[in-house]
């Protein structure tokens, strides 16, 4: 819940008057040029950064770091990882206690990492090294650091960048199913709206210097795409009832 949020970075307003609210169990879009400020709109949520102006609760709280609450995927995690860690080693970071020192982890805890494991579909290597993963494995091992810790809140930035076709499909369907799962409200910051069209239910769109929310139908229209893009957007309806976005 943002209301009346304005946020400066390095001297300069990102956006400002931000006043929405995110329903809760939404699985929502972060959307807007580069620049915009999607990335900044995660690190207020986590309480990485300070509002300039306005209130910000999160899960019916004001933002503090290290809530065990949120999930977050950071953009390019991933391609930052040192190489030789193992998926499940990596999974274990998520786990309360053990961010702050190396030490063995409890039974419990490594019960705890097979299941995140399990339940974003990377069981089966959980023992390999992150260097040895496609793409989209990788996201999910990213992905089962998140939820590790039973986030009811999961962000995710630009999760699908880097993966081909059928590995963001897959990534998408894990969302549906996380989504599906228990309670939990996702956002996703993306640059292609198509791959996550079939899960989303709400956007947060970054608009002329400032944040807005409303119900995915309403966003995906050519007027509101266009004017957000800065480029002409269409919006087409496949027979099937898919509806698909392109430029041009
Ligand atoms: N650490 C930082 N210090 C100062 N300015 C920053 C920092 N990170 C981002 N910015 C600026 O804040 C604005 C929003 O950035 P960001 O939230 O990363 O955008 P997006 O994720 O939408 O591409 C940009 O103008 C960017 O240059
Ligand atoms: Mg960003």
């Amino acid at each position: 819940m943002l209301d009346g949020v304005s946020v400066v970075r390095g001297g300069r307003q990102v956006w400002s008057d931000g006043s929405l609210t995110v329903p809760a169990g939404a699985v929502v879009g972060v959307i807007g040029p580069n620049g915009a400020g999607k990335t900044t709109l995660f690190q207020l949520a986590l309480g990485l950064l300070p509002a300039a102006t306005g209130r910000i609760e999160v899960l019916g709280r004001t933002p503090r770091a290290g809530d065990r609450r949120i999930g977050y995927v950071p953009q390019n995690y991933t391609a930052a990882l040192g190489e030789a860690v193992r998926a499940r080693d990596l999974v274990a970071l998520g786990v309360t206690g053990t961010r702050f020192g190396i030490r063995r982890t409890t039974a419990a805890e490594h019960a705890r990492v097979d299941d995140a494991l399990r339940r974003v579909g990377a069981a089966g290597y959980g023992d390999r090294r992150m260097s040895e993963l496609s793409g989209g494995q990788q996201q999910r091992v990213a992905i089962a650091q998140a939820i590790v810790d039973d986030a009811e809140l999961l962000l995710l930035d630009e999760p699908l960048a880097n993966l081909d076709l059928r590995n963001s499909h897959e990534i998408v369907t894990l969302l549906g199913e996380l989504r599906r799962e228990r309670v939990v409200t996702i956002m996703v910051v993306a640059h292609d709206l198509n791959p996550l069209l079939p899960v989303l239910t709400d956007a947060v769109y970054l608009l002329d210097g400032h944040p807005h929310h409303a119900p995915i139908g309403e966003v995906v229209t050519e007027d509101l795409l266009t004017h957000l893009y800065g480029t002409r957007v269409r919006v087409v309806r496949t027979a099937q009832g898919d509806l698909f976005t392109r430029s041009g």
